[in-house]
Parts: C-alpha cells; sequence; structure tokens
C-alpha cells in the first residue's frame, strides 16, 4: 500500500508582530524567516516524518529546489515508484514562467497565524501530469489531497476510477469543493470553518452527523483547534482533548494532524489511537516556528 500526496508546495514568508495589522496600519516585524510550506508539503512531511511510505506529486517554480529537499530529507519520496526516468519525477521544477507557491504570513505573540496566498506554479497541474502521476497507483493505494493545487475534483475522480482510498482536507474551503464529488471521500478531515461552510451548521456535532447524512460511508475528522478533535463514523464517534501546550507558531499544525492521524489510520490503527497520536504529534509542532521543519517524528512522539 502506498500513498500518493497530490499537493501543493510554498515558500512561507513567515513575519512575527504582536498582534494582527489592521487595516491602514503600518507595522513593524519582530523578525522575519522563510519556511517550507504548503498544505501539500507540510502533509507529505508529516506522513513521512510519522513513517508512512509517501510519494509526493505537485509542481514549483525555479526558486523552489530546496522545498523538495527538505521533503526528500524527511523520507517523502518524489520520484514515480519502481522508477528511476527522471521524466516522471513527480515534483516537476517550472523554470523561468513561473513562480513556487508563496505564503506571506503573520504569526501572532499568542502563536496565531493570518495567511495571504500566492497561488504560482501550483495551479499548473495539467490532464496530462495528472494522468501520468496517477497511472503509478492503483487499488487499496491512498490519495491525500489539499485545495491549494488545481484540478482538484479530476484528480479525486481519476484516483477513485482506479480504486484508490481518498483522504480529503478540504482546505481553503472554496467552489472547488463543491464541484468535488464527496461521496468518494473516505476521510474528511477539516476544521470547524471549512465544516460550517460545507454544512451550514455551527455546533461540531452537527456539523459531523450533516456530512455522515449525506456521505454514511465517510469518516469524519473535525478539527477544533485548541478543544480538540471530533471523529464521527456511522459506526463509531470519539474525542480527543488537545494536549496542552505554549503555542509559539500554530502555522500547519492541521496539517501534522492529518498526516499523522492518515499513517495510523492507513495502518489499521483505532481512531481513538490515531486521534490521541495525530494530536499530540501536532501539539509538538505548535511549540516550534514554522510549519514543516517543526513536524515531529514518530520516536518524538510515541517515544
Ligand atoms: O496549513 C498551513 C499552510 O497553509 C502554510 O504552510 C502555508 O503555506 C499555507 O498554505
Ligand atoms: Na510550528
Amino acid at each position: 500500500m502506498k500513498i500518493l500526496n497530490f499537493g501543493s508546495l510554498n515558500i512561507d514568508n513567515v513575519y512575527h508582530v504582536d498582534d494582527f495589522v489592521q487595516p491602514g496600519e503600518t507595522k513593524k516585524s519582530l523578525s522575519f524567516q522563510m519556511f517550507p510550506g504548503g498544505k501539500g508539503l507540510n502533509q507529505s512531511v508529516a506522513l513521512a516524518r510519522a513513517g508512512a511510505d509517501v510519494y509526493h506529486a505537485g509542481k514549483i517554480g525555479a526558486d523552489g529546489q530546496w522545498l523538495v529537499d527538505l521533503m526528500c530529507q524527511s523520507g517523502v519520496c518524489v520520484t514515480a515508484p519502481e522508477s528511476s526516468d527522471s521524466l516522471t519525477a513527480f515534483a516537476l521544477v517550472q523554470k523561468a514562467d513561473c513562480d513556487t507557491g508563496k505564503a506571506i504570513i503573520q504569526v501572532s505573540d499568542a502563536g496565531q497565524n493570518a495567511i495571504i496566498l500566492y497561488d504560482g506554479a501550483n495551479q499548473t497541474m495539467d490532464h496530462r501530469f495528472v494522468g501520468e502521476v496517477l497511472g503509478r497507483f492503483g487499488k487499496g493505494d491512498i490519495l491525500v489531497l489539499q485545495n491549494e493545487i488545481n484540478r482538484v475534483p479530476e484528480i479525486l475522480d481519476s484516483a477513485w476510477d482506479r480504486g484508490m482510498r481518498i483522504a480529503l482536507n478540504p482546505s481553503p474551503a472554496n467552489e472547488v469543493i463543491r464541484q468535488c464529488d464527496l461521496r468518494k471521500v473516505r476521510w474528511l478531515l477539516l476544521n470547524e470553518i471549512e465544516g460550517e461552510w460545507l454544512t451550514g451548521k455551527k455546533e461540531p456535532e452537527d456539523i459531523a452527523k450533516s456530512l455522515l447524512a449525506s456521505y454514511p460511508d465517510m469518516e469524519v475528522v473535525l478539527t477544533l483547534g485548541s478543544q480538540g478533535v471530533l471523529y464521527q463514523s456511522c459506526e463509531k464517534k470519539c474525542y480527543q482533548k488537545a494536549f496542552k501546550v505554549d503555542a509559539v507558531d500554530t502555522t500547519g499544525a492541521g496539517d501534522t494532524f492529518t498526516g499523522y492521524f492518515l499513517k495510523c489510520a492507513a495502518e489499521g490503527e483505532s481512531p481513538e489511537r490515531a486521534l490521541m497520536i495525530a494530536s499530540r504529534a501536532a501539539s509538538i509542532a505548535v511549540s516550534r516556528p514554522g510549519a514543516a521543519v517543526s513536524i515531529p517524528y514518530w520516536d518524538e512522539v510515541v517515544g
């Protein structure tokens, strides 16, 4: 069983401010750092550091090779399975005509973040590339998707046609997600804002119930920030409290959770244990600066 993550790679430009900039205000940043990021990259790094066999497909510009290096150092595979053919290298470098995706991130003293995204190469997936990548995977393999690249509904449909099991993190939640056939999604990992956007419900229990009424085969994993996380399928419902930590930078906490949860779920761990391990991993990531670089390895989480 292989895991394919088809997702974004961003250069995160992180500015530390005491509190977020208000309209019309100019503020000095207390520090500035560039980090590897993007929901796709973060989730692949989390999966790999958790010990999963993960392949990443995505695109970068000429300025993004260091992002691929970080993924490789973490154990993510960026070439096609059973192939050293560089033509089928997954993370394709797009020279000159395209920038790597960018994020401008304000991190406040409280560890919260506010993000502006620039898509760049993340919006350059084409039909042929999608076909070439998915052609290497099949029945029983897992596809992990977020919503920071183009062609998400197409990728989801083709993976389904190939018999893959699908995990979707509908983030950011926008009209593209409405074009996705969510009946094909086995694991839906989302936060409350995305849950409310999808269902119109506010309460976590109502969000999960509403999703399961429409998609009975789904496993819903609803992250509730410092409140913890709710898991619900038609067979089981469980809840995990968040571990208390001093938040330094919450960027990528959800991605860390997603990667760790999916690694456990893929190995058939119980939802209770998957939630516990993933929550612990996310709490460690939150206590350190940066997104992907702050994601712990399995031994640090499970010990
Ligand atoms: O989920 C966190 C990520 O969202 C950041 O790394 C940033 O790149 C944005 O995509
Ligand atoms: Na962090």
